[in-house]
């Protein structure tokens, strides 16, 4: 949530952090702002809503050479533009990603003091809080580390220190920020992409490490006031990553990446033999119970994983949402496993039920894109998926890869309890292969924009399908409604008939999915009950059934059931985004949302 960059170096400063606020936009774009040195004062500009905003309204060229900027995702008071950050008190201004939980004390003691404030923020509470303990520490490094310890929650900070001019600070905890370094200056950001039109080199933050950046150096001390050697790590993707390369939505190109996504990630790790796993995946033979606990599409993930491993390796698999996991009593013993997932490796519930499961001495496994996120660092053992830059809010193809991996663990555990054999292993590699072109088959099939066309005026759309089908119905429905919101469910095809059914109306779409041999007479008899009462319904199938009890028909190529689920998902996935074109919604950025949800 919130996108902070800040740059100091020979060059100019305003147009590289904006520049760097637009490939971070995806974290939030409820407002943006920027302050710069200029002549010995610091400047702010703020406006509300985009960066397009903010863009329009400053000198791209202003002779300054140190700047923060940021874009925002509304926390603390209203998307305006007073509460828009950079936000400053007395001789600090600050950006800020992440939550601040002890700010109404803080402020309430700063009011005593003669603070005054401005905005709703919990930011303005924090710049306020440097302030006061510098006029008694009269040392920036030692009053940044005495506030940090000061606060509870969770934050990533960028600091402008009115009286250096040619310094940046920046501080994180449980907040993601990395700090970049490259011949054209030194730079401060959320994520990589705000860097990699400037350089690919940057070091990782950990918990309370405060980075000093000038022109040209880059310090970074500990909380305890000790500089540290830091490894300066370089980012393995390409710049096209970051950018729409002729397709009209990032979301749209991530679709159509998903061929190569699921080749790199399978193949980082599996050759077809079983050996291949044991070599890449951490040993995880012990386990006779597996938690999964994340968050959204993450979650949704764990679910059809849960389908999977309990069919196949018969062990029992708890899917949680993290929000409820991390206060919720946990039944785990010495033989659980914690599996978390998340694109990111920051969302801040799934960080901390892996905190919790730690804490309770449980093996953690992270299954993570961004590599060296704090999920990645903190977890036992970690899987990457690889899915590279993924900017569009709504997740695609990094779902997918999840679902690869998860695949791949189905595998590893079913082979581990004696449940699949040698040949078996190698049917399912001779699928895997023909995989990258049934994916592409899919992805270029024009034929669900069609069924696109036909629903996306409905108020409501419904998904069901038993099983890993209802797993797959989940994800289907938060897809359309994040991006296009419409009013979707997705239920289990059999419990309709227990309440939900009255909301079925003449022509209420209904998108039944059927993939499961052993459930298919089930799920059709489930259909024909919503048909019978006027619902229009889009099957969605691997088998050509001989009776038409629907409207329009998906047929998916069939693999094995291990398999299966990662095709059925793209169509979902393409149907979501023609009804959200049709409805000329922001595919990419949709409302309230953001990409990485860093806040509780
Ligand atoms: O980065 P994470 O995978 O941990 O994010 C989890 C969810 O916030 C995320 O999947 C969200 O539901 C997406 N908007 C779904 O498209």
């Amino acid at each position: 949530m919130c996108g902070i960059v800040g740059y100091v170096g020979k060059d100019k400063c305003v147009s590289k952090i904006i520049h760097g606020l637009e490939a971070l936009e995806y974290r939030g774009y409820d407002s943006a702002g920027i302050a710069i040195f200029n002549k010995g004062k610091v400047d702010t500009f703020k406006e509300q809503g985009r960066i397009e905003n903010l863009k329009k309204r400053i000198d791209l060229e202003a002779e300054s050479h140190l700047g923060i900027g940021h874009t925002r995702w509304a926390t603390h008071g209203e998307a305006n533009k007073i509460n828009a950050h950079p936000h400053t008190q007395g001789k600090f201004t600050i950006v800020h990603n992440g939550i601040i939980e002890n700010y109404i004390e803080l402020k309430q003691d700063l009011l005593k003091n003669g603070y005054v404030f401005l905005s709703e923020t919990d930011t303005e509470v924090m710049a306020a809080l440097l302030d006061f303990v510098y006029k008694e520490e009269k040392d920036v490094l030692k009053t940044i580390q005495k506030s940090c310890k000061m606060i509870r929650g969770s934050f990533a900070l960028g600091i402008l220190f009115h009286d250096n001019e040619d310094t940046l600070y920046a501080t994180r905890l449980s907040s993601p920020l990395i700090v970049a370094s490259g011949e054209e200056g030194n730079f401060i950001a959320s994520d990589v992409p705000a860097i990699l039109e400037f350089t690919n080199k940057y070091y990782l933050l950990d918990d309370l490490d405060i980075a000093v950046l000038k022109n040209e150096s880059v310090t970074i001390y500990n909380q305890y006031n000790e500089v540290l050697k830091k490894e300066l790590l370089t980012f393995e993707g390409n710049m096209e990553a970051g950018q729409k390369q002729g397709f009209e939505h990032f979301m749209l190109k991530e679709i159509h990446e998903q061929d190569n996504v699921f080749y790199e990630t399978i193949h980082s790790y599996f050759d077809g033999s079983i050996d291949s796993l044991k070599q890449n995946f951490p040993d995880l033979s012990n386990f006779k119970k597996i938690d999964i606990v994340a968050c959204g599409s993450a979650y949704h993930t764990g679910l059809v994983a849960k389908s999977l491993i309990e069919e196949y390796a018969v062990m029992p698999v708890n899917v949680e949402v993290a929000s409820e996991y991390r206060y919720k009593q946990s039944f785990y013993d010495n033989n659980t496993l914690v599996i978390l997932v998340s694109q990111s490796g920051e969302t801040a519930d799934t960080l901390a039920a892996l905190r919790k499961a730690k804490t309770d001495g449980i093996t953690t496994l992270a299954i993570v894109n961004v590599v060296g996120s704090s999920i990645a660092r903190e977890a036992d053992h970690v899987i990457y998926i690889k899915a590279g830059i993924e900017i569009a809010v709504a997740t695609t193809k990094a779902y997918l890869a999840q679902l690869a991996i998860f695949s791949l663990l189905t595998i590893y555990f079913a082979y581990q309890r004696k449940l699949l054999k040698d040949e078996q292993i190698n049917k399912i590699y001779e699928d895997i292969k023909k995989m990258p072109n049934l994916i592409r088959q899919i992805v270029d099939n024009q034929e669900y924009f069609m069924i696109g066309d036909k629903v996306f005026q409905h108020q409501n759309i419904f998904f069901i399908g038993r099983d890993i089908d209802y797993a797959l119905s989940m994800e289907g429905s938060l897809k359309l409604k994040e991006i296009s919101y419409i009013n979707s469910v997705a239920y289990q095809a059999g419990e309709l008939k227990h309440g939900t059914i009255s909301l079925i109306e003449e022509d209420t779409p209904v998108i039944a999915l059927s993939t499961k041999d052993e459930l298919r007479e089930k799920t059709i008899s489930n259909i024909k009950e919503v048909k019978a009462r006027g619902a229009k319904v889009i099957y969605v199938t691997t088998e050509m059934p001989k009776e038409k009890f629907y409207d329009e028909i998906i047929l998916i190529p069939r693999v094995h059931p291990i398999l299966q689920s990662i095709l059925v998902i793209i169509p979902l996935q393409l149907i979501s985004y023609k009804v959200a074109k049709n409805k000329d919604c922001d595919i990419d950025k949709p409302r309230n949302l953001a990409k990485s949800v860093t806040v509780e």
